[in-house]
Order: C-alpha cells, then sequence, then structure tokens
C-alpha cells in the first residue's frame, strides 16, 4: 500500500487519520535540506527564537529535560546550554531521517541523546523531566492532545511544558504581509528542497493550527496551569509555557 505523502495527496494538508504517516514521510524527504531551509525562511531568527523558549523553561544546572518532536536537534543542543554538564537532553522524533541528520551536531553536545520515538505516546515514566519543550512540532502531531498529554505525564509537577509555534499574527498590517510571505514558502522551498509540496503544506497547516487560546485551553485540559503566551516577531511565532499541576 502507498503510503501518503506529500506527492499522492493533492491538498497540502492530509486527512486527519493520514496525518501521522505523511507526516512522518514529509520529514524524512525533507531531512537533508531541513537545517539550510529553516535558516532561509526565518533568515536566520530561528536560533533566536529557540534561545528564547530555552529561557523560559527554567532551567537549573543539572536538570534532565526531554525535547519532543526534537528533528535535527537543534533545540535540544540549545537547551543544553542551560542544564551544564550534569544536566541532560534527550531529543525524541519518529522521523528516523531528521534524527540522522542530526546526529552529526551531537559530538560537540556530549549531554544530547537522540532516541527515536512517537510522541504519542513516550516510552518515559511519569513525572520524569523538569522541563518538557517542543518547538515547531506539536502542530505537526497527528493526534494533538495526545501529544499535550503525554508531554504533561512526563513532567515533574511543577516543571514546565514549553511549546514553541508558528501562529497567525492579530496586527492586520502584520497579517497582510504575512500572507504575502506565506505565498513565497512553497516557491522558496521547492528551489532549495525539491519538495514544493512540502513547503505548501507548512503554511496551511499554520492556517489551520489552534489560536493562541485554544492552544492554552488545551494545555489546561491536558494537566498544566498558568499557562504564559508570549508572541514573537510580530505575532508569527508563539511561546506557551505552562506549569504542570
Ligand atoms: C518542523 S520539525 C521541528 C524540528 C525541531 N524541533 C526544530 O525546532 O527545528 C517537526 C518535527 O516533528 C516531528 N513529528 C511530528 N509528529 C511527530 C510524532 N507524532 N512523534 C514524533 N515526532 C513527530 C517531525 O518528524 C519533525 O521532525
Amino acid at each position: 500500500m502507498t503510503r501518503p505523502s506529500p506527492e499522492t495527496i493533492s491538498s497540502p494538508l492530509p486527512a486527519p487519520e493520514e496525518k501521522h504517516d505523511y507526516v512522518e514521510t514529509m520529514f524524512d524527504a525533507i531531512a537533508p535540506r531541513y537545517d539550510l531551509l529553516n535558516s532561509v525562511l526565518s533568515l536566520r531568527l530561528d536560533s533566536r527564537w529557540r534561545r528564547e523558549a530555552a529561557r523560559q523553561a527554567e532551567l537549573e544546572a543539572g536538570d534532565q529535560v526531554l525535547d519532543v518532536c526534537t528533528g535535527t536537534g537543534d533545540f535540544a543542543c540549545e537547551l543544553t546550554r542551560w542544564v551544564g554538564p550534569s544536566g541532560a537532553v534527550i531529543g525524541t522524533d519518529f522521523s528516523k531521517e531528521m534524527l540522522r541528520w542530526g546526529e552529526p551536531k551531537l559530538p560537540k553536545y556530549p549531554n544530547v541523546r537522540l532516541q527515536w520515538a512517537d510522541t504519542q505516546a513516550l516510552p518515559f515514566p511519569d513525572a520524569h523531566f523538569a522541563a518538557v519543550t517542543v518547538a515547531f512540532g506539536i502542530r505537526n502531531v497527528a493526534d494533538i492532545q495526545r501529544g499535550l498529554a503525554e508531554m504533561a505525564r512526563v513532567t515533574q509537577p511543577g516543571g514546565r511544558v514549553v511549546i514553541l509555534e508558528f501562529n497567525r499574527p492579530t496586527n492586520p498590517l502584520v497579517a497582510w504581509g504575512y500572507g504575502l510571505y506565506q505565498k513565497l514558502m512553497p516557491i522558496i522551498g521547492g528551489i532549495i528542497s525539491g519538495r514544493r509540496s512540502a513547503y505548501a503544506y507548512l503554511p496551511a497547516s499554520i492556517d489551520a493550527f489552534h489560536s493562541r487560546e485554544a492552544l492554552a485551553k488545551l494545555m489546561e485540559e491536558a494537566g498544566m496551569h498558568s499557562v504564559k503566551i508570549t508572541d514573537l516577531n510580530f505575532g508569527t511565532v508563539v511561546i506557551h509555557r505552562g506549569i504542570k499541576k
């Protein structure tokens, strides 16, 4: 049977029951060019956004942290700066190719480990980590509520859950400019990665994603409280930080 992929589906968004396999196949395919495209499409601002999200995890030296949907591991590597040599960061993802392209970064970050895992069924005990993070990943998880519940489950009570994600700007002028930029994404993404359809998925998935308030509510339903929302980059990138009950 053919797995759903950007090449076998005409709409930029897969049907809900196909999303899991579609997303895995898509990230396996774009993995070789993923880091380059991130830098180009964000004008190299992505590392600054990850740094601010890491700061909001309020980590201490020696903490154990989990970064889900870690892809090529950039956020996991950023987090190690905050936990020091006595801490540890595990980065998990279900795309074997994304993890493979992250491996060469690890010699510089000895306390990061990359591991295959589905965010919807994390292979870790309850209340294990001081913080659990996700950067530009939760939007791609097929069952977002289940992913959030798993992230909350493995976080210690009082620990932080930090979500860095694209969202829709609320200022109408910024929204207009962002709309133009979204039209360019598939063209630039297509030229650099050779997978235009994958980069048509990106703006479509941002448009279809939960509002800031709806995501905060889902986090509360998943077992977090005091959810704080921080807009970055004129509201096109948003951090949600919740505390595990
Ligand atoms: C846009 S990338 C983000 C990668 C990285 N966190 C970053 O900041 O660049 C989204 C990642 O989510 C992963 N992903 C989506 N659904 C997943 C799931 N259910 N379980 C594990 N990984 C998943 C994809 O494989 C992909 O690597």
